[in-house]
């Protein structure tokens, strides 16, 4: 079941940081049960005020999820602005976060609205909130509890009245032990909770996501819209991707620039991923490898060590030149 569908999510946000407002929902592809359950759970949220907490690793879809459930309140044209602290100085996160007045520093020219103010009525998302300085996170706080800010060099408080989702991707009892989050900040901010598991917890939706992701590059490329072959996509179940589904789409989009073909053989793969490497002249099989899949490795390490040259190859493999072309037309036109 793509999650898309059910629920009626049309089009793809590719990179919503810093936007003001936006309607386009973006789609988060999904079968894993436990994702199923955090989309049900974000739509009957979307319209109360409650903070959010959002954590998971790194690229598991935190951003996706807030802009979501912002998506899901009753007026999408409301703004949703993003910052993330980890990103920035101290001293310019507060400038970002709280703006300041027309010379409040050297520079400073005119008055400027930080994104507090520019989320009026909206949604702020602060990506990385462990990164936050202390000092930041505690004015952050009392932003919050008073609805109100002060712009640097201010003397007025400026009325705010933000929707805050924040997400990290640091472990929560570790970093309000070590004192980097602010335990009455966490506690303000953790209203609802939300775990993303990681994509190597979740590997059913490695196919999902890369046929999502195809679609979405060969729209942005054009061209003929190509496939992986089963034996790469096993490849691609197998892996463990620590960077998770913002490391998929890359390896994807990699793959399909480099690979002129149309089926999407190992060869084309990363060695971490096709678990092999040619560099010290060795081919390299996981164990659990099935003898096909370890004939068609056999054959595309040794295509890539002699840079495709098919004669050669053939002559290593000591197959003739035309079963090699045979058992690679095969592949490419055929059963995956
Ligand atoms: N389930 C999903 N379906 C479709 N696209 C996804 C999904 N999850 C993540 N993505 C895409 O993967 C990329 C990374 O997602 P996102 O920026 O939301 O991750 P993150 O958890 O915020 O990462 P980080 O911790 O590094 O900030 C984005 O391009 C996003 O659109
Ligand atoms: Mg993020």
């Amino acid at each position: 079941m793509v999650i898309e569908k059910e629920l009626a999510l049309d089009k793809f946000v590719e990179k919503p940081l810093k936007l003001v407002s936006k309607n386009v929902a973006p789609v988060f592809i999904s079968q894993n049960p436990a994702i199923i359950e955090i989309l049900f759970k974000i739509r009957l949220i979307a319209n109360s005020q409650a903070s959010v907490l959002i954590t998971g690793e790194s690229g598991t879809g935190k951003e996706v999820i807030a802009s979501l459930i912002h998506h899901y309140g009753a007026d999408t044209h409301r703004p949703f602005v993003a910052i993330n602290s980890a990103a920035l100085p101290k001293d310019v996160v507060d400038n970002e976060l709280f703006g300041h007045e027309k010379e409040a520093f050297t520079g400073a020219v005119s008055k400027k609205e930080g994104c507090f103010e520019l989320a009026h009525n909206g949604t702020l998302f602060l990506d990385e909130i462990v990164e936050m300085h202390p000092q930041t996170q505690a004015k952050l706080l009392r932003a919050i509890e008073n609805k109100s800010i002060r712009r640097l060099g201010g003397k007025e408080e400026v009325k705010v009245d933000a929707r805050i989702i924040a997400a990290t991707n640091r472990d929560i009892p570790a970093s309000l032990k070590s004192g980097e989050l602010r335990e009455d900040l966490f506690y303000r901010l953790s209203v609802i909770e939300i775990h993303i598991p990681s994509l190597r917890e979740r590997k059913e939706d490695i196919p999902l996501l890369v046929n999502h992701f195809i679609s979405l590059l060969t729209k942005k490329y054009g061209g003929v819209e190509k496939r992986f072959s089963a034996e790469s996509l096993e490849m691609m179940k197998n892996f463990d991707w620590p960077g998770n589904v913002r490391e998929l789409r890359n390896v994807v989009e990699r793959v399909m620039l480099t690979c002129a073909d149309v089926v999407i053989t190992p060869r084309y793969l990363p060695e971490r991923i096709s678990g092999s490497t040619t560099n010290d002249n060795y081919i390299k099989i996981p164990i659990g490898t099935s003898m096909d899949i370890a004939e068609q490795m056999i054959i595309d390490q040794t295509l890539a060590f002699v840079n495709n040259n098919k004669s050669a190859a053939a002559r290593i493999l000591g197959l003739s030149r035309k079963t090699l072309h045979n058992n690679l037309n095969e592949r490419s036109t055929g059963a995956c």
